[in-house]
């Protein structure tokens, strides 16, 4: 990914983060998700009293992308409130690896505009799949 297109994504990522509910963590997560069609998806962290109920940014990306019909990626930007470089949770890491590929570039930055860049093959190896459930 080109600088520009990381920074533009981290911009959108945070405009998201601000829009985030977590009165429960105080961790705010915004998350902003490129379809292969060019369109931009936004999410945030949405928690719930019942903690178990809570939404991880990436996932109210990816879903919000799904039912628009959106079905491929090309890349992830997620930008957090904390000191450290946020990385997608175990869960959000398995829904993603459903609609994106290995090569899927993931941008995860901290509250200091610091970011690295990760493969979801680097994130999620040996994942499981649709594959795994065959006969
Ligand atoms: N959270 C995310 O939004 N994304 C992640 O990848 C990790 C965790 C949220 C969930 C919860 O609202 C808060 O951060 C603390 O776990």
């Amino acid at each position: 990914m080109h600088d520009i297109e990381i920074k533009n994504m981290l911009s959108m990522a945070a405009d998201a983060r601000d829009r985030a509910y977590a009165p429960y963590s105080n961790f705010r997560v915004g998350a902003c998700l490129k379809g292969e069609s060019g369109a931009f998806y936004l999410g945030c962290n949405i928690e719930n009293a019942s903690y178990g109920a809570a939404c991880c940014a990436e996932r109210t990306a990816v879903f919000k992308a799904l039912s628009e019909c959106e079905r491929r990626f090309s890349a992830l930007a997620i930008t957090s409130t904390g000191d450290e470089l946020p990385v997608p949770c175990g869960i959000c890491r398995q829904v993603l690896s459903e609609f994106c590929g290995d090569s899927l570039e993931i941008v995860c930055s901290n509250r200091y505009d610091e970011y690295r860049v990760f493969t979801l093959g680097e994130l999620l190896p040996h994942r499981f799949g649709p594959e795994h459930l065959e006969d």
